[in-house]
């Protein structure tokens, strides 16, 4: 089995990706760890424990971290207003399955990495402050991956500004460290991610599964639809943090292409923007295998299938 890691910032879509993992008999779990992004730290941390609540038998003993509470070098900013002030916008949740490690994330991931060299896909889909982290403390550490799958950035426009995907700008330096060491790096952004609705239809289907992991899922992207639909004109929310959990399962589920990607630093309107090479106009480095198209039906079939298996 594939073993990962998952790192993000819970956050609803977060959260249904991450239920996404635990239900997947291919994947093995072996920590999560949590990042600040779309809620401060703390309840990020508490909001992963109710994840692993949720999920079960299948997260049984599976470890979680507290990681960076803040960016690099940036103010640290928060995605409240699509997420609802919890994060997890659902009225009936579990109690957090125990407490978080005593242990940083970041010294967490350099350990199990080092443990397991070569085998770990780390899936993160908030900011990359951790993984950077990780990093920088273990040099050696993007050589140990197998690979890294973010759920960031874009080949075209962003959501949180006109230029920039909000994971992206969350912690531009960040990013800019991952995806300049040597591990592989994926990306699966929002011009793949804004083409996986959570439909009204799709949402009848999660509930229609019966258990509590499609009925939560379907009440938090329920909230999230309502942003979708006034901001972006969209019938739904947009599957991004669980799409990416299905690249790194089936990553047959999209097409990927290999370019130049670098991530804006300077301060100004496109500040924390993916800027993509997808016509290999520079002779700058491929870095990147970004993804740029989606099968999204079979991606939601693999989602609901997946999720139909937990409690
Ligand atoms: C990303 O931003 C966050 O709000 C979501 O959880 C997702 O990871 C989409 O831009
Ligand atoms: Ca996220």
């Amino acid at each position: 089995s594939l073993p990962v890691l998952l790192d993000g910032d819970p956050g609803l879509d977060d959260a249904v990706a991450w239920l996404l993992a635990f239900a997947s008999p291919e994947t093995q779990v072996l920590g999560v760890t949590a990042v600040h992004g779309n809620v401060p730290l703390q309840q990020g941390v508490r909001n992963t424990g109710v994840v692993l609540a949720l999920a079960g038998e299948r997260a049984a003993g599976v470890p979680y971290f507290a990681g960076a509470d803040r960016p690099l070098l940036r103010e640290g900013m928060t995605a409240t207003q699509v997420h609802g002030a919890t994060g997890l916008p659902a009225a009936h949740l579990p109690e957090p399955v125990r407490g978080p490690e005593a242990e940083h994330a970041v010294d967490f991931i350099i350990r199990t990495v080092r443990a397991n060299p070569g085998q770990i896909t780390l899936v993160a889909s908030g900011p990359l402050t951790n993984v950077a982290l990780a990093f920088r403390l273990a040099p050696d550490l993007p050589g140990l991956l197998r690979e890294v799958v973010w759920m960031g950035g874009s080949t075209a426009q962003g959501n949180r500004t006109p230029a920039a995907e909000f994971n992206a700008l969350a912690d531009p330096h960040a990013a800019h460290i991952v995806l300049h060491s040597p591990v592989p790096v994926r990306m699966v952004g929002l011009n793949v991610t804004m083409q996986c609705i959570a439909t009204p239809e799709r949402l009848e289907q999660l509930r229609a599964l019966g258990n509590r992991a499609g009925a939560v899922s379907a009440e938090m992207l329920e909230f999230y639809a309502g942003v979708y639909r006034e901001r972006y004109g969209l019938s739904g929310g947009a599957l991004h943090d669980p799409l990416a959990v299905a690249a790194a399962l089936s990553p047959e589920l999209l097409t990927w292409q290999a370019m130049n990607v670098e991530v804006e630093l300077s301060e100004g309107l496109n500040v924390g923007r993916t800027v993509c090479d997808l016509y290999g106009v520079t002779d700058r480095e491929k870095n990147v295998q970004v993804a740029v198209g989606v099968d999204d039906a079979a991606f939601f079939k693999l989602l609901l299938e997946r999720l139909g298996t937990l409690p």
